[in-house]
């Protein structure tokens, strides 16, 4: 579509997460920034975290042995050398929010507390109100953002891409919603754009993220040409509240951190089923505990496992988890004195926007960080926590590179839009996209599975075409993330992290030991 009017700063981020905030907070020193959100400025997955942030902060811990672990998790996949930058990097970015106010639990002694989540070897993931972490970083983050001159645009799609002559990232347009601003589609002229859009977990029917986590901009990247990489890893959280069969949207998340502090995965029978599984049992990587829950569930035919925690008591349960406590007893459940149901649920992308150690994406001018980027710090399968980690040390990492980047970049003479995304699905849609890759490309995949899945997407936009509408966007957006996802998926034939085929049992490292990176094919109407 025509813009309707058209903004200009130097640097323009997309998304209001931990790592947009920090992007747009560092950025700041080196020029005027727009900060595009899509809903409200906390309305992302950041407020939702709740076990919290990994850095090695223990005096018995090393960043050695926290990039053993990441490395572990990775399952073959991870970029050694940006993993050693996010470890390293890791506790001074933490100490740096504390500095700016964010108040992470202590220890008796005045030390910062450390729990123990999937995959971690040491105690090294910092919380806040116990388990309220990411919305306390949330709180600090937009607290520093009021005064900082960041300019804010909330209600605001990001659409397309903007590119210069030189195909050079250029700025955005943006569909926005009105409150308080010009509402319809409008542009953005910048010299550098910043993808911080977070997740896509709406493209699955039960997910741990929020409504606005529509793969926007995978989606975005897709169109403009960009490279996207390992799109096939999305993780499945082992633990969500089970609310039912047929439950939809945004669970609640039963976060790693009551594992970590010694709760159990029991079946009906009350038998602890992974222990003997892997030597860390309900601690092992998340994948190995979404597949052991997966499997027991078929073994016995239960729609869900229990997490027992009684033994924790009422006063621990209320310090300690706060959220988690009020969430189950909302629906029902109390884990003071039952165990608690859950599932697994769709998560995190470890795939997205390929970039380099600095953020940039193969796009000049075009970057990229937290959970929309693939920095080559997660792999097969991000290790517990390292994904507020990932936020605050990458987005730090493009604000660095800037100056040096933008040297002799003006802004640009000329400015097109991407060719867009064409016909726009019906916002009706948003739940069969959801449905089948619910129903074929979920915990567990096979090749017809993933075949149909191809074949139900592709036919999904013969169905009438919508009127431009944020809802019609993103349902789109959904289609073009799911449809990449399912390419990713059919590829690889084999087993590995979080992508888990059953037809393809096996780790094959001399066939599938490289990256698959997807592009999108435009086909003529
Ligand atoms: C959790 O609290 O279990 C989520 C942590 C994460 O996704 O890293």
């Amino acid at each position: 579509p025509e813009p309707g009017w058209t903004a200009r700063t130097d640097v323009v981020v997309i998304g209001s997460g931990i790592a947009g905030l920090v992007a747009a907070l560092r950025c700041r020193a080196h020029g005027r920034v727009l900060l595009v959100t899509k809903a409200l400025l906390d309305a992302g997955s950041t407020r939702w975290a709740q076990g919290g942030i990994a850095a090695a902060l223990a005096p018995d811990d090393t960043p050695d042995e926290h990039l053993t672990d990441t490395l572990v998790a990775g399952v073959g996949l991870c970029d050694e050398e940006a993993v050693r930058a996010l470890v390293t990097e890791g506790p001074d970015a933490v100490r740096a929010l504390i500095d700016l106010g964010a108040a992470f639990d202590r220890a008796d002694g005045g030390d910062i507390a450390l729990t123990r989540e999937g995959g971690h070897r040491r105690r090294r993931i910092a919380h806040a109100g116990g388990d309220a972490t990411g919305a306390e970083i949330s709180r600090a983050l937009l607290a520093e953002l009021k005064d900082s001159g960041v300019e804010v645009i909330e209600h605001a799609l990001v659409l397309d891409l903007l590119k210069d002559a030189d195909g050079r990232a250029a700025g955005v347009t943006l569909h926005v919603m009105g409150e308080g601003q010009p509402a319809g589609v409008g542009a953005v002229r910048a010299r550098a754009v910043v993808l911080a859009t977070g997740g896509l977990g709406q493209v699955f029917s039960a997910t741990t993220n929020p409504e606005v986590s529509t793969g926007d901009g995978v989606a975005l990247a897709l169109r403009a040409g960009a490279e996207v990489t390992d799109l096939e890893f999305v993780q499945f959280h082992p633990t969500v509240l089970w609310l039912g069969p047929g439950a939809r949207g945004q669970q609640p998340l039963i976060s790693e951190a009551v594992r970590g502090e010694g709760a159990h995965l029991i079946d009906h029978a009350g038998e602890r089923f992974m222990v003997g599984r892997h030597e860390l049992a309900e601690l092992a990587p998340r994948d190995v505990v979404a597949k052991g829950i997966t499997n027991r569930m078929r073994e016995t035919g239960a729609s869900c496992m229990l997490l027992d925690g009684r033994h924790f008591g009422a006063a621990m349960w209320e310090a300690r988890f706060p959220t988690i406590l009020a969430a189950c007893r909302h629906h029902g459940i109390d884990p003071v004195t039952e165990p608690i149901p859950v599932v697994p649920a769709a998560h995190y992308a470890s795939g997205g926007v390929r970039t380099d150690l600095h953020g940039r994406t193969s796009v000049p001018g075009l970057y990229a960080c937290g959970e929309v980027a693939c920095t080559g710090v997660h792999g097969a399968n991000r290790l517990a926590s390292n994904s507020l980690l990932e936020g605050l040390v990458f987005a730090a990492r493009i604000a660095e590179a800037l100056p040096g980047d933008l040297a002799d970049v003006p802004e640009a003479a000329t400015a097109a839009p991407e060719p867009g995304a064409g016909v726009l699905l019906d916002p009706a849609r948003r739940a069969d996209v959801q449905r089948i890759m619910t129903g074929h490309a979920g915990v567990l995949r096979g090749a017809d599975g993933l075949a149909a899945a191809a074949r139900e997407l592709a036919a999904l936009p013969g169905a009438a075409s919508a009127a431009p509408g944020v809802d019609a966007w993103e349902v789109t957006n959904l289609h073009t993330v799911a449809s990449a996802i399912v390419a990713a998926a059919r590829r690889r034939e084999e087993t590995r992290g979080s992508h888990w085929r059953e037809d393809h049992p096996e780790r094959s490292d001399a066939r599938w030991g490289g990256h698959l990176v997807t592009r999108l094919v435009r086909t003529a109407a």
